[in-house]
């Protein structure tokens, strides 16, 4: 089973893992520089597909223990905390042009 298989993208009810989904990457067209916003999105909850990527991630690729990992547009830093669970001696930096995110993700 490849990316030929889901030539429409993923298809609800079958769950396949997020290495054998095709995902159209549409790129984030805007800063989330209002604090209401970035509050509203650090609110939302997206524990459960966050972890989903971290775990495939660290499955897929074998890190050196000492790796350097870059989060660009790392929002209020959710992906990158539970990457540093998943890999305690990685040095992971973590990126956002928007000040009000990069607040609320320090008070994790
Ligand atoms: C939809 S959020 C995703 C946050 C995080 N990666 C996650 O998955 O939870 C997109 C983030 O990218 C940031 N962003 C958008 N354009 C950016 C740019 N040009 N430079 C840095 N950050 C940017 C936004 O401020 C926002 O925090």
């Amino acid at each position: 089973m490849g990316p030929e298989d889901y030539p429409e993208g993923p298809r609800l009810g079958k769950a396949p893992s997020l290495a054998r989904t095709r995902m159209d990457r549409v790129l984030e067209p805007e800063v989330m520089a209002d604090p209401r916003q970035a509050l509203a999105y650090a609110r939302a909850d997206f524990g459960e597909v966050n972890q989903r990527f971290v775990d495939e991630l660290v499955s897929r690729h074998p890190m050196p223990a000492h790796a350097r990992v870059v989060d660009l547009g790392c929002g209020p830093a959710d992906i990158p905390i539970r990457l540093a669970a998943a890999w305690p001696h990685a040095r992971i930096v973590a990126i956002d042009a928007s000040a009000a995110m990069l607040a609320l993700g320090e008070r994790r």
